[in-house]
């Protein structure tokens, strides 16, 4: 489940994982509801709960996909707006909110201009972190937030292994059959794009932020990641 052979190279993917996304987009949803049973949208608004920003606050969603966490951050009464690399997905959406077209990497937003960021099971689809998260400390104001909500390798040896079947076996066959069996063969290899343990919240730490947690969800199968930027 770990190793990187099948995955595309860093120069190829970019370009691979936007067009991939764009493929899947019309059945995105459905297969999200149907692989995690549902799990994906509790988890997402425990990544909203765990924001700790004021009502009405301005919320980017980075790598918005087809909005899901626009719609629930409405919902709390906030201000978001998304932004994605995948037309396709973008043309998905069912939301309100405004959407963009940009890469996560190099935001068209200016410095220190929203009071908090999510950011939905992207991270392992970047072809750096360093660089993303930079981005995130950037465009955050001071005392802002960040909730990173992505996918996880539970530490459990045996719900590892129910883990590592379902995501490995079950997963690209129910994608096979309802949108596309590459994609949905990628997405649990793409874990092993994801730094191990720790690393994540280091490399927050090192990008600046303060206040790093790591949350576990669902006996380790997803993670959500909150960091604040210092005031000064
Ligand atoms: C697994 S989907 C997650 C969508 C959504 N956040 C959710 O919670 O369901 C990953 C998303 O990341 C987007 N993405 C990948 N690389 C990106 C980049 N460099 N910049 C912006 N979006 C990117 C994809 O187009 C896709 O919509």
């Amino acid at each position: 489940m770990t190793s990187r052979e099948n995955l595309p190279s860093a120069e190829e993917k970019e370009a691979a994982v936007t067009a991939m996304f764009d493929r899947i987009a019309p059945r995105y949803d459905l297969v999200n509801r149907l692989m995690t049973f549902r799990l994906d949208v509790k988890w997402r608004r425990k990544s909203i709960q765990s924001l700790s920003v004021a009502n009405h606050s301005i919320i980017l969603d980075i790598a918005c996909g087809t909005g899901d966490f626009c719609r629930d951050l409405e919902k709390e009464s906030f201000k978001p707006f998304g932004i994605d690399l995948s037309q396709g997905m973008l043309s998905s959406a069912k939301t309100s909110s405004p959407l963009i077209n940009a890469d996560a990497l190099i935001l068209p937003i200016r410095d220190a201009s929203v009071e908090g960021i999510t950011c939905g099971f992207a991270l392992r689809n970047f072809t750096s972190l360093p660089p993303f998260f930079s981005e995130l400390k950037r465009v955050l104001r001071p005392g802002g937030c960040v909730a990173l909500l992505e996918v996880d390798e539970p530490t459990n040896r045996v719900i590892r292994f129910g883990h590592n079947f379902y995501f490995g076996k079950i997963v690209p066959l129910l994608g096979s059959i309802l949108s596309d069996g590459k994609a949905y063969r990628y997405l649990p290899e793409s874990v092993a794009y994801l730094p191990k343990f720790h690393e994540l919240e280091e490399m927050l730490s090192t990008a600046g932020f303060h206040k790093v947690t790591k949350q576990k969800l669902s006996g380790g199968v997803a993670q959500i990641l909150t960091a604040t930027k210092p005031t000064i």
